[in-house]
């Protein structure tokens, strides 16, 4: 058994990682101050410390009072829109929280640390498939302060010897497909979700941002990647790190989903319309972003299995049909 430290646990991803930890026999330790997270999403037996990554003599007493095995670190901010109306507090807290917590990690001994970087270094890729070769170029404050989080990690990495694998994640969707967990996000800004809140009156109806693009229905195609595939790459790559090596890696399903496809296969899946309007495109939106998952594959054995579309809305819809007004008004999830 081992012992983990997980930033932003009682949130969307970190709490499907959670459970996955618990499920595996490990000891976990969040920190989240449930600025987007939910207590409810805690599985029992996992202790909670409610604090703010800002809050440094906090983390390092957190880190110094258990001996971690690894820290994994989902708590930032992360809305791409937000990223470009506040540029400078992005950057700042996205980067002074990680490299924060690196550091309490070196003095505590911990030499194990997993990133949640994101799709968004790339900006508009070079090439598709995007792999890990690809150049580097966000076009958001956002993906430069996961941008700038890497680079501080190598150095760490390099003078400290601080072990790490910075998991660049496409678009997380799903839900716990026992129906433990699931997404619930204020304000919410992934497709998936909102396209199931508008089919089920819990929502506003949605808009479709761009039908001219140069795709074959003239929608975006994203890869969306099941949230619970994304929980079983971080335990694998938890077993690299083991090895000695740091690691990047792209997660994402490997193939793309338009937008149109999405509303699609949401309708099917309730038998209810989607609401929606048409709206114009947004900046910085990139016709298609699909990742090359080869390398994630190859060095690790990992294969996502809720690849299919139908499966990921399936799950999603299935928590929130359970869960119309989310964690809050609902029942305790049941323990792992
Ligand atoms: N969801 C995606 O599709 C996606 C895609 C790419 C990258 N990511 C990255 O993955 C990570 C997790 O994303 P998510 O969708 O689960 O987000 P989320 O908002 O659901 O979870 C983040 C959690 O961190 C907590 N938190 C935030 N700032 C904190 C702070 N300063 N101190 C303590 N707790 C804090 C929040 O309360 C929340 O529980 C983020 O780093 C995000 O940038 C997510």
């Amino acid at each position: 058994m081992a012992r983990f430290l997980v930033t932003g646990g009682a949130g969307y991803v970190g709490s499907h990682v959670v459970l996955a930890l618990k499920e595996r026999g490990d000891d976990v330790v969040v920190i989240d101050d449930l600025r987007q997270g939910h207590r409810a999403a805690i599985p029992e037996g996992v202790e909670l410390v409610v604090a703010d990554l800002a809050d440094r003599a906090r983390v390092a007493d957190v880190l110094a009072g258990w001996k971690f095995d690894g820290v994994l670190h989902f708590a930032a901010l992360s809305l791409v829109g937000e990223s470009m109306r506040e540029p400078l507090r992005y950057i700042t807290e996205n980067l002074s929280n990680t490299l924060g917590l690196a550091d309490a990690a070196i003095k505590a001994g911990c030499q194990r640390f997993v990133l949640s970087s994101t799709a968004a270094l790339f900006g508009f890729p070079e090439r598709l498939p995007i792999d890990e070769g690809c150049r580097l170029g966000p076009v958001s404050a956002y993906g430069e302060s996961k941008l700038m989080a890497e680079r501080g990690l190598e150095w760490a990495e390099r003078v400290h010897g601080l072990r790490s694998a910075s998991l660049r994640y496409f678009n997380a969707a799903g839900a716990d497909p026992q129906g433990r967990l699931g997404e619930d996000h204020n304000p919410e800004t992934h497709l998936i979700p909102l396209a199931i809140n508008a089919a089920l009156g819990l929502g506003p109806e949605l808009t479709l941002f761009g039908t001219d693009y140069d795709t074959p229905d003239g929608t975006c195609i994203r890869d969306y990647v099941h949230v619970t595939d994304l929980a079983d790459a971080h335990l694998r790559v938890l077993g690299v790190l083991e090895q000695g090596r740091s690691v990047r890696y792209n997660v994402g399903n490997g193939s793309g989903y338009s937008v149109r496809e999405v509303i699609d296969t949401v309708q099917r899946v309730t038998g209810r319309p989607v609401p929606y309007r048409t709206g114009p495109r947004r900046l910085g939106d990139p016709a298609v972003l699909v990742a090359s998952n080869t390398l994630l594959r190859e060095e690790t054995g990992w294969t996502p299995q809720y690849a299919a579309l139908e499966d990921i809305v399936r799950t999603a819809y299935a928590w929130r049909a359970a869960h119309p007004h989310g964690f809050d008004d609902s029942a305790r999830p049941v323990a792992a």
